[in-house]
């Protein structure tokens, strides 16, 4: 399983231990940046990942930001994208079994790296449940398609 990753300089701190917990699992990753802790724009990133994800060459994102609400805005404007802004451990297994997201964004401002690499691992083991929530996405789906 490929994953690409992107933060801006406030996702900057988790990022070394965040890539490092991929690898260490088994898994390739897509290194989108940011390369520094320079101030940057974190639209960039969310759009190098997410578009990583859409034409197949990576399997799911990871975007890091201060918040994780900005990338997960950007996110979430892509069509095809479904972003979870994720906080807490439950957040992340419900958003792959209900939303079937595909891209996770977390805070590294607000969410201990600890926390966010238990977040990342969970979102990234977890299946869809499909069923009445296959439904749901559908649903979600089509609002993008009519929007
Ligand atoms: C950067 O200062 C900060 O705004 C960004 O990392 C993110 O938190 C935005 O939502």
């Amino acid at each position: 399983m490929k994953i690409a990753f992107g933060c801006d300089h406030g996702g900057f701190p988790a990022k070394e231990e965040v890539i490092n917990f991929l690898i260490q699992k088994g898994y390739e990753v897509l290194d989108a940046g940011t390369f520094s802790d320079a101030s940057c724009d974190y639209p960039e990133y969310a759009v190098k990942v997410c578009n990583a994800v859409l034409d197949g060459s990576c399997d799911k994102g990871v975007l890091i930001c201060g918040t994780g609400i900005g990338m997960s805005i950007a996110a979430n404007k892509i069509n095809g994208i479904r972003c979870a802004h994720v906080t807490d451990l439950f957040s992340a297994e419900m958003t792959r079994r209900h939303n079937d997201t595909n891209v996770i964004a977390l805070g590294a401002r607000i969410t201990s790296v600890e926390t966010i690499i238990k977040c990342i691992d969970i979102f990234l083991t977890t299946e869809f449940d499909g069923g009445r929530h296959q439904t749901r996405v559908d649903k979600v789906m089509e609002i993008e398609k009519n929007n």
